[in-house]
């Protein structure tokens, strides 16, 4: 088991700590290679990356990204997309280059393609230095939802009720989530050297736990990551609270 947890006291000082770890890792190697997470659980430390960038000159010139995922069916100019979100939290306050910046290609129409090039892209770029993960409360990473096995590489996922039932709340109704998204595979994030998740809030409590110290399984995919060299997970206290 090689995870390292970070309990803090607060949401604000997750957001902190886990943003000191991605400063650090610029501040290594400029021209690193960032896997980057969408959700209300990264804003923070999105928030702090651009306060880092603005007071103490942390720059994103040289850095590469490549997000975990995109819905299938919005344009990337959907408020709602993964492509926009990232403008909007962090892209845009920064100084990186929007080139350099990807996301799964969702209007390209031959799914294996898409996936394909995903993959050849992050390999070629060197592959990803540091994962940034959330975690849903069913224990998906990405969209790599609860299955009978962990998916290998990128791909298009059917997203389930619970999943689509809890992004609704920023969607005007339910109708309006997409049903299908593209996804890095749990083989692409276990790849990444070193991954970094982070979780918070009292709903979380229950899957943090059974993530980090239940049986590994694809029925709770983050499980996966006790098996990988280096992981650290920040979370708030409410999130932490029934590790042992
Ligand atoms: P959240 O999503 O940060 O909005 O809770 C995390 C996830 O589903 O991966």
């Amino acid at each position: 088991m090689t995870v390292t947890t970070i309990v803090a006291p607060t949401y604000e000082e997750m957001s902190r700590v886990a943003a000191d770890i991605i400063a650090g890792a610029v501040r290594e190697k400029p021209s690193c290679v960032l896997g980057l997470a969408t959700g209300t659980t990264p804003i923070g430390l999105y928030a702090e990356l651009v306060r880092m960038h603005r007071d103490e000159g942390l720059s994103f010139a040289d850095v590469t990204t490549f997000n975990l995922d995109e819905y299938v069916g919005l344009e990337g100019t959907h408020p709602q997309s993964y492509r926009w979100f990232m403008r909007h939290h962090l892209f845009d306050h920064v100084d990186i280059d929007l080139a350099r910046t990807h996301t799964p290609d969702v209007a390209c129409p031959d799914e294996a393609e898409a996936s394909r090039a995903y993959e050849k892209a992050i390999e070629d770029a060197g592959g990803v230095d540091l994962q940034l993960l959330g975690i849903g409360q069913n224990g998906h990473i990405g969209f790599n939802e609860p299955a009978d096995d962990f998916p290998k590489a990128t791909h298009t996922v059917t997203l389930t009720p619970s999943t689509r039932e809890a992004n609704s709340r920023l969607f005007a109704s339910l109708d309006e989530v997409p049903r299908q998204a593209r996804t890095m595979g749990i083989g692409t994030i276990m790849r990444a050297r070193r991954i970094l998740l982070v979780a918070n809030g009292s709903a979380k409590a229950a899957i943090v736990r059974d993530a980090l110290e239940g049986p590994v399984t694809p029925r709770v995919p983050a499980s996966i990551l006790q098996f990988h060299p280096d992981v650290t997970v920040v979370c708030d206290a409410e999130a932490g609270v029934l590790l042992s």
